[in-house]
């Protein structure tokens, strides 16, 4: 008897080579491949039983086409790529990776704040370039940089990584707000956070930091008016998903002063176009989506779906299963 067939999406086997086959080979044939809108969906695609996927978009059509489907093993915390309903309404399981990629996406999120605070594009490639000029030539464009000690922190989203990101600023000395659709009782005592509404948060941050879900209410949660309330000598940091910041405005607001810088690791459309006019920007700091993308974090990822497939194609219910489809299939 044949086994089932698994696709591992290539930025999930590129991270992890061997691994997949190593971990799944026993009871089922891995193979690597994907899929794209719009186009045809190649014939070995249609017979897996299960993929474990990068940012592919899971809809009616792929879900039509791929008939033995019985799980989507998200390779990622956020799945709005993934139609969760469409699957649910198969009896399909969707499943993701929370948790053990919080302190990764919170790593790079204070990283790019010390890289804006600090200007430290700037100074590595005055370092490499000016420096060693004669010191009429350094100038104002010596890197000063401003202090994270004592500024203040806005979190939108208080969830998993919204918190380990306040634990490590508390860390630096920063005072913690945030904003959140629940309010977080807890964690605002352990990390003397305050809870305020939308506006009162961006009036009064030094630093701004997005860390919610991409869905229908948190699309351009961040427009043109948010960012009219921020300081002009705020920063703003997204490491969540591109479409929650109306990037126009963004760009406008970087251009003409609203605020004072921005630090993007994802976007509206990725790969981020080289035309974009933030490619071209100096007090925006940007990184090609790689919140996650450590070592450790990648394997533990892997690892994560890989639990969840194997559950899945043995007839029991995955751990991991997304918010919407827990108490579907009764699981607390
Ligand atoms: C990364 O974007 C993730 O969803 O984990």
């Amino acid at each position: 008897m044949s086994k089932p067939k698994v696709m591992i999406s290539p930025g999930a086997g590129m991270d992890n080579p061997g691994l997949f086959e190593r971990e799944l080979s026993d009871i089922a044939d891995v193979f690597f491949g994907t899929f794209k809108s719009g186009e045809e969906i190649p014939p070995e695609v249609k017979g897996a039983e299960a993929m474990i996927l990068s940012l592919e978009l899971v809809n009616e059509r792929l879900l039509t086409n791929v008939p033995r489907l019985k799980i989507i093993a998200r390779y990622g915390v956020g799945y709005d790529n993934v139609d969760v309903e469409a699957c649910t309404r198969r009896g399909i399981y969707v499943t993701h990776t929370p948790g053990i990629l919080s302190h990764a996406v919170a790593e790079l999120t204070i990283g790019l704040m010390l890289c804006l605070s600090r200007r430290l594009i700037h100074a590595d490639r005055y370092a490499r370039t000016e420096w060693a000029l004669p010191k009429e030539n350094r100038g104002a464009r010596f890197p000063m940089g401003i202090d994270l000690y004592g500024k203040t922190l806005g979190i939108i989203g208080l969830g998993r990584i919204g918190y380990e990101v306040a634990v490590r600023a508390r860390a630096f000395g920063m005072k913690i707000i945030y904003y959140d659709v629940e309010r977080k009782v807890d964690a605002e005592k352990t990390l003397g956070a305050q809870y305020v509404d939308l506006k009162t948060l961006l009036e009064n941050s030094d630093f701004i930091s997005i860390h919610v879900p991409l869905t229908p209410q948190t699309r351009r949660l961040i427009g043109e008016k948010e960012l009219r309330l921020m300081r002009p000598t705020a920063y703003l940091i997204n490491t969540s998903r591109g479409p929650v910041v109306d990037e126009e405005a963004l760009c406008r607001a970087l251009k003409e002063g609203w605020i004072a810088g921005a630090g993007l690791d994802v976007f509206v459309k990725e790969p981020l176009p080289l035309d974009s006019p933030l490619v071209k920007m100096e007090n925006v700091v940007l990184a090609p989506h790689i919140g996650t993308y450590t070592i450790e974090t990648r394997r533990a990822m892997a690892m994560m779906c890989i639990e969840n497939v194997r559950a899945a194609l043995m007839g029991k219910i995955p751990p991991n299963l997304v918010p919407e489809q827990r108490e579907i299939f009764g699981v607390k």
